[in-house]
């Protein structure tokens, strides 16, 4: 079966989202997709991060995760995307790499690509659905498909009942609640579900008017 292809495009300054995004390559790759597993570049201070040791711990051990480009977005059947919130919306990091898509926007190479995303906050209701819908807003732009989880499976439910994306409170190192886990599994699964069915479905669709 030809595999798809699952760029993981994560922002992280402390562990919680680089986990969830690794979390999701992970079960991508256990479901035989090509997965590239993406860090979008930092564009904070070095003083601002050197004044958080979790951030500078954090950032050390992530040195060796690929930084995005252009091409992880272009070349993806499916797209993962993890960030925090920032005051309920999605982090510059985060918004900067996105607001470099015109090019590819412009030539329709991000329409109909399946999309789900996962966020974190502070705080149990600190904003990760805003963040979320403000991530949607920019696809719904694209063209992109959009893969909520709605409530599609219980691991959705036992993870808080996002039905947006799996969303969590952060967790400073990474560690994330095994209930979180499985529900990441869930969400990359249902994504790679759908991105099949786009993907294949067009070409059949297309095969069939020949
Ligand atoms: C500038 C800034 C704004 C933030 N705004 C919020 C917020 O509005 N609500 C909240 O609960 N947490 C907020 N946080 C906390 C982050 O969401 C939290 O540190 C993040 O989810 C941890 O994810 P990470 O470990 O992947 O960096 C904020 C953090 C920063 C630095």
């Amino acid at each position: 079966m030809n595999p798809l292809t699952l760029t993981v495009l994560y922002y992280s300054a402390t562990g919680t989202n680089h986990a969830m995004a690794a979390e999701a390559a992970q079960e991508g790759e256990r479901l035989g997709a090509r997965v590239r597993l993406r860090q979008v570049p930092e564009l904070a201070p070095e003083s601002a991060i050197a004044g958080n040791p979790a951030w500078q711990a954090h950032r050390a051990a992530t040195r060796d995760v690929a930084v995005a480009t252009l091409d992880d977005l272009r070349d993806a059947d499916c797209l993962m995307v993890s960030m925090p919130t920032r005051f309920g919306g999605i982090p510059a990091q985060m918004k900067q790499f996105l607001d470099q898509t015109g090019p590819l926007w412009a030539t329709g190479r991000l329409v109909n690509k399946a999309v789900s995303a996962m966020s974190s906050a502070q705080n149990p209701h600190g904003g990760q659905e805003a963040t979320l819908l403000a991530f949607y807003t920019i696809m719904f732009h694209w063209g992109a498909i959009v893969v909520p989880p709605g409530y599609s499976d219980p691991a959705f439910i036992a993870a808080g009942g996002n039905p947006y994306g799996v969303s969590t409170v952060a967790v400073q190192g990474g560690a994330l609640k095994p209930e979180t886990a499985t529900a990441v599994q869930a969400q990359t699964r249902r994504l790679l579900e759908v991105g099949r069915w786009l993907r294949d479905g067009a070409a059949a669709a297309a095969a069939a008017t020949d």
